[in-house]
């Protein structure tokens, strides 16, 4: 039975970042829905298409792959052109998840204390991270405008969007090599701004049917995460874990579909309770 609630099938769809970590699967459920789904990347090879989503990807005639940097409008123009010509129809969907952000591996110039933290790293993770999502709204909105059948964009924000991350689980850095790991600044004030761009265009669009909402996820696991920042993390976290990268598909989804129709300029937060304290 089609679940018609829920149903995404043959509804266009743009990924950004979508050969990342939790991007991948967001492309990979729209998929297996019947949704058609446009990656935009940084770097975007059938090499690294292969080894993320399967060379099964490479030929399926509901995928297309396309090297968009976020930050470059006139780029997004031509491919959103090229995705017309080749679906015949304007974007239904838009998942702004590409972004940027400082590991716990990151060098102490870039990693280091508030008052020396670099004003060019700051610009440049704003101008990822809030304003390539300012760009590609106002891009894609515009084509769903145009179109006058309405769309769904969702935004990924981020607990460190909505509240300020703790620093004392990075302390374990200092500890160790004696060169502090402070958590960026630039990262949480860029994805604050988020929360109201989604807001502001909830209201802007809100009568020409363009929902726009945020989905905010928390720490996902990686193989590569150091043990002790995972277990001071866990430890502050009420489930006791950390994400796995596919536990965003369920509230992705549901953005995407009619199940949410009538919500607009909201926050889905999916944080295993992080900001519940
Ligand atoms: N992983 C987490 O723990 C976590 C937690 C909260 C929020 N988020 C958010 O979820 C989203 C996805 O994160 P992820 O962990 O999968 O990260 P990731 O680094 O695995 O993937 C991000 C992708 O965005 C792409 N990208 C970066 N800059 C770009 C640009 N200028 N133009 C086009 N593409 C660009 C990268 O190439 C990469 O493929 C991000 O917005 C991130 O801030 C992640």
């Amino acid at each position: 039975m089609t679940d018609e609630l829920f149903n995404v099938e043959n509804k266009i769809c743009i990924v950004t970042g979508g050969l990342g970590q939790i991007g991948k699967n967001f492309v990979q459920e729209l998929n297996k829905r019947g949704a058609k789904v446009a990656v935009w990347g940084r770097t975007v090879n059938n090499e690294r298409i292969a080894k993320t989503l399967g060379e099964q990807a490479l030929t399926d005639a509901n995928l297309r792959f396309y090297s968009v940097d976020i930050t470059n409008k006139e780029r997004m123009n031509e491919v959103l052109d090229d995705m017309e010509a080749a679906w015949g129809a304007a974007p239904d969907v838009l998942v702004n998840n590409a972004g940027i952000d400082t590991q716990p591996s990151a060098p102490p110039e870039v990693s280091g204390p508030f008052e020396n933290f670099p004003e060019e790293v700051f610009r440049e993770v704003v101008n990822v991270n809030l304003v390539g999502t300012f760009l590609a709204c106002q891009a894609v909105g515009a084509r769903m405008v145009k179109s006058g059948k309405g769309g769904s964009i969702i935004n990924v924000g981020s607990i460190y969007g909505m509240v300020s991350p703790i620093q004392d689980i990075y302390a374990y850095k200092k500890e160790r090599t004696g060169i502090p790991f402070i958590k960026p600044v630039a990262y949480s004030a860029a994805k604050s701004g988020i929360y109201n761009l989604t807001r502001y265009l909830a209201t802007y669009w809100g009568k020409e049917g363009i929902r726009v909402n945020t989905l905010t996820p928390a720490g996902v696991w990686r193989d590569t995460q150091d043990e002790t920042f995972i277990a001071n993390f866990t430890a502050r976290m009420p489930m006791g874990r950390m994400s796995q990268e596919n536990e965003y598909n369920g509230a992705l989804i549901f953005l995407a579909s009619k199940a949410s129709s009538f919500m607009t300029g909201s926050n889905l937060i999916i944080d295993g309770g992080w900001t519940a304290w």
